[in-house]
């Protein structure tokens, strides 16, 4: 019951002012989000590529309010592929963005998002690597994927977010599942209602295994985002059924969830691609986490109380 709750929390600008200002919130936060600049996270890209792992970058923020902060958004993220091109590490490491961030939501706001999003698409071709729209709450689901049609005519690699937990996903993966595509299927973080969204862990966890079949018989590039050891194992055995080698699939996972399983799916030969957000505006994205496991909530009330 709590995660439903925190999802709320999330949307919440007083929740946000609140939390964002308590004193111990940094260092509970660090765990997910491990740094706030691209000087903070050169190192951590380092050290991570080091251990044989791939990476996709989140520069933290979502829901912004004017088209300058859109600007700043894509500006943050031009910065970061100008310090990645230095390190040449080409398609290991990748960007994943929100398009919330790049203004889809202001008037406007599909253009403007796509005028912002386009110049990042280009910046990583030109250093060798892609960008993979995330997939946000089901209302701004129609404009991301028109926003990645338009965007694959020239950069055809441009990859999306496919959210199991919601009923439309499974016709969206049959559309998706074409030659060159490269499709990220998650379980779905936002709270969504039941006139769109299976509500039962059970039943978001069987939507995943039917999508994600599709994806593997399909002539794309599956991306598994997940931490779930069940799933794991169900798309090893689903890529093996399709013929797939183990560079014709990945792994995706978040910075700071199951770190042991990241360096062990790649020790095995997989593909492991470590989801890692950094910046200033972590809010969204924090709670997010904490819904997924209430466990994690707690973990950040005792820090608070025993401050
Ligand atoms: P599940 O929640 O069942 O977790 C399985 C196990 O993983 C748990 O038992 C626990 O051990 C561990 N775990 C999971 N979450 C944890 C947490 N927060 N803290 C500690 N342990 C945790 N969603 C979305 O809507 N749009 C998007 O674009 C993305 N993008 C994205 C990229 C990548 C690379 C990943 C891995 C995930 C996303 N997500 C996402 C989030 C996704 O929808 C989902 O909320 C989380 O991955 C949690 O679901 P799992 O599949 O891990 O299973």
């Amino acid at each position: 019951m709590l995660g439903p709750v925190i999802l709320a929390a999330s949307r919440s600008d007083r929740m946000r002012r609140l939390i964002s200002a308590a004193p111990v919130t940094k260092q509970v936060v660090d765990r997910f989000i491990p740094g706030e600049t691209v000087t903070d996270i050169v190192p951590i890209v380092e050290d991570l590529t080091a251990k044989g792992l791939e990476l996709t970058m989140d520069v933290v923020g979502e829901d912004i309010t004017t088209p300058e902060q859109a600007a700043a958004a894509r500006d943050a993220y031009l910065e970061l592929i100008g310090r990645l091109k230095e390190l040449e590490l080409g398609e290991r490491v990748e960007m994943s963005v929100k398009l919330s961030m790049f203004g889809q939501a202001l008037e406007g706001g599909h253009e403007l998002a796509l005028a912002n999003v386009r110049p990042v698409v280009e910046a990583a071709a030109a250093i060798g690597t892609t960008v993979t729209l995330d997939a946000e709450d089901h209302t701004t689901l129609d404009s991301m994927f028109a926003i990645h049609e338009e965007l694959r005519k020239d950069f055809p690699q441009t990859g999306c977010v496919i959210q199991a937990y919601l009923f439309r996903t499974e016709a969206d993966a049959r559309r998706l599942a074409d030659a060159g595509s490269r499709v990220r299927l998650v379980k779905g973080a936002y709270k969504e209602p039941a006139e769109v969204a299976y509500q039962q862990k059970h039943e978001i966890d069987k939507a995943y295994v039917r999508i994600l079949r599709t994806l593997m018989e399909g002539e794309g590039y599956p991306m598994i985002g997940s931490h779930d050891p069940r799933l794991i194992s169900i798309a090893q055995e689903l890529a093996h059924q399709a013929g797939r080698k183990l560079d014709e699939y990945e792994f995706q996972m978040l910075y700071g969830i199951r770190g042991d399983e990241h360096l062990r799916l790649a020790a095995e030969g997989h593909r492991m691609r470590v989801y890692t957000a950094y910046g200033t505006d972590w809010y969204g994205y924090f709670m997010r986490r904490l819904a997924e496991k209430p466990a994690n909530l707690r973990f950040f009330l005792r820090s608070m109380v025993s401050k």
